[in-house]
């Protein structure tokens, strides 16, 4: 059995190629083995923005707490519990002017969490988590994988670095780009992404 945690932060609903094409790949997944799908929709739930209760909650000693940094570090807790029990993680997510959506970054600010999630030792930082396969669906209007964007596809290299920071360095990144290029290209684009994500499910098998 592997359990799957789906994590999708597009804000457009069920017009969301990322939400859609990640969701596709939990559900083989989970059909495949009989796992469940814990899902987190952080498009259609936010997170909170990080605030101080977190920050200064998660140093404080437990008893110390404030009701308000409790409430922060107890979701903070939830979220990196959600990851513990995955066998295999998959994020969806969609470009916002040349990044990821505030929706996933929040996730990131959470449970990236120092002597949780990672530390330093005298080697240089250490990811914590152990490690497990994730898959990361980029849905993107223009083409950032090869051509003249190229130089502009910070946000792969971002999301890529952070889950390694944390200790998720099997990573699997399934795109789906040049969408609002023209409905042509749209369709291609989509067929693509069928076919490489029925790839890499084969791969997995
Ligand atoms: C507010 C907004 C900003 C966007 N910014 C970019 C961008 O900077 N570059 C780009 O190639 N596409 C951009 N797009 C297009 C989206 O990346 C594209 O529609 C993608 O499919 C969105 O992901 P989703 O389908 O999972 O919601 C933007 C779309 C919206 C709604």
């Amino acid at each position: 059995m592997t359990n799957i945690l789906l994590i999708t932060s597009s804000p457009r609903g069920p017009q969301s190629l990322s939400t859609r094409f990640a969701r596709d790949i939990a559900e083989s997944l989970s059909a495949r083995s009989g796992g469940a799908i814990i899902e987190r929709d952080l498009g259609a739930v936010p997170l909170p923005h990080v605030t101080a209760a977190y920050i200064d909650g998660r140093i404080a000693p437990p008893e110390a707490r404030t009701p308000e940094q409790i409430e922060a570090v107890d979701l903070a807790q939830s979220l990196v519990d959600e990851i513990q029990a995955a066998d295999v993680i998959v994020i969806g997510w969609g470009m916002i002017n040349f990044g990821p959506p505030t929706q996933l970054k929040a996730w990131f600010d959470y449970i990236t969490w120092p002597g949780v999630t990672f530390r330093y030792d005298a080697t240089g930082p250490m990811g914590l988590l152990p490690s497990k396969k994730v898959y990361l669906v980029t849905a993107t209007g223009g083409v950032f994988s090869e051509g003249r964007n190229a130089p502009f596809d910070f946000q792969t290299g971002y999301l890529t670095h952070l889950l390694g920071f944390i200790g998720l360095r099997d990573i699997e990144v399934i795109r789906v780009e040049g969408t609002l290029m023209s409905p042509d290209r749209a369709m291609a684009a989509i067929a693509s992404t069928e076919a490489t994500i029925r790839a890499a499910l084969e791969r997995a098998a």
